[in-house]
């Protein structure tokens, strides 16, 4: 199993364990079965919406048929972004072995150590996808090809109508998107900018918080990630408006080396932080 496998594993386990939904994503580097096999707890799945609708409806009945209790629609995605970061750090997809990661990989001989055995990560739900069975990285690139552009409204009612469950729609920014979707059938709102990676000029996520909850009123569940880092970023994120607060980087910073290796996964210490007591008394909870 490659690192990120169990890694993803790891995340999962370690959520269930705390009663925290965990979001596998249509991009993740084990399987919508796998994951439902390995986590007794609460499991969402994020679906990329891709060009190929009968492939949408497969990866949602996967989701269906293997328990998973909220479909998360992002949408913030259509189009790839230009990551600058990663163009700097040389990653691209399919990725070009340069001699910097040659040297990366000599600076860091456990993690190359780790890859030699457990091999690259290959996306698990979208192997096959157009027939394409060669390595993970050069699938991706295809699946980033076949991201559906031209998504809309009624695209995104056929997906409402496939699931009967839960959906929460993820990457909104703009107050009248979230009522609109709100209006066509989304239970809930995730407000977010994707962690900043997407778009270098979008609002942040908790300047747009709330607008949206203006918009929603008091009773539609909102989500908000991206730059959540600390319990007071929760707490932030709850004063303006928030029902929830997610993370996505931050479950990979606090990953210990050795305890993630067995396969422990990460801690997670948003809870634990020093500047909790304080931010509630002055936020009045
Ligand atoms: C390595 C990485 C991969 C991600 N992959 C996905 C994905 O497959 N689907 C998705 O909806 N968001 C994806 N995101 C965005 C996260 O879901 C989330 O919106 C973002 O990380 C939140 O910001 P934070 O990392 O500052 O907490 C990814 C983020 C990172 C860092």
């Amino acid at each position: 199993m490659s690192p990120a496998e169990l890694l993803d594993l790891a995340n999962g386990r370690t959520a269930a364990a705390r009663g925290i939904p965990y979001t596998l994503s249509t991009m993740a580097t084990t399987s919508i079965e796998r994951m439902a096999r390995a986590v007794q707890g609460p499991l969402w799945f994020q679906l990329y919406v891709l060009k190929d609708f009968e492939f949408n409806r497969q990866l949602v009945r996967r989701a269906e048929e293997t328990g998973y209790s909220t479909l998360v629609v992002t949408v913030d995605l259509q189009a790839g972004g230009k990551r600058e970061k990663d163009l700097r750090n040389g990653i691209s997809i399919p990725l070009r072995p340069s001699p910097h990661h040659f040297w990366e990989g000599l600076a860091h001989p456990g993690w190359s150590l780790r890859l030699l055995r457990g091999g690259l990560p290959q996306f698990e739900n979208i192997g096959g996808y157009l027939g394409d069975t060669s390595a993970g990285l050069t699938i991706a690139a295809r699946v980033g090809a076949n991201l559906h552009a031209g998504f809309d409204w009624d695209d995104f009612r056929r997906i409402r109508d496939w699931w009967k469950g839960r959906l929460l729609v993820k990457g909104v920014l703009h107050a009248g998107d979230a009522a609109c979707l709100v209006a066509a059938g989304a239970d809930g709102i995730w407000v977010s900018n994707h962690g900043g990676r997407q778009l270098d000029g979008a609002i942040s996520s908790v300047d747009a918080l709330p607008a949206v909850r203006h918009a929603l009123g008091s009773e539609v569940p909102i989500l908000i990630d991206s730059g959540i880092r600390t319990g007071m970023d929760v707490i932030k994120a709850g004063a303006s408006g928030a029902s929830a607060a997610a993370i996505g980087r931050a479950a990979l910073f606090r990953r210990r080396g050795r305890r993630g290796r067995r396969g422990e996964g990460p801690r997670y210490h948003l809870g634990r932080d020093g500047d909790w007591p304080q931010a509630l008394r002055a936020a009045q909870f």
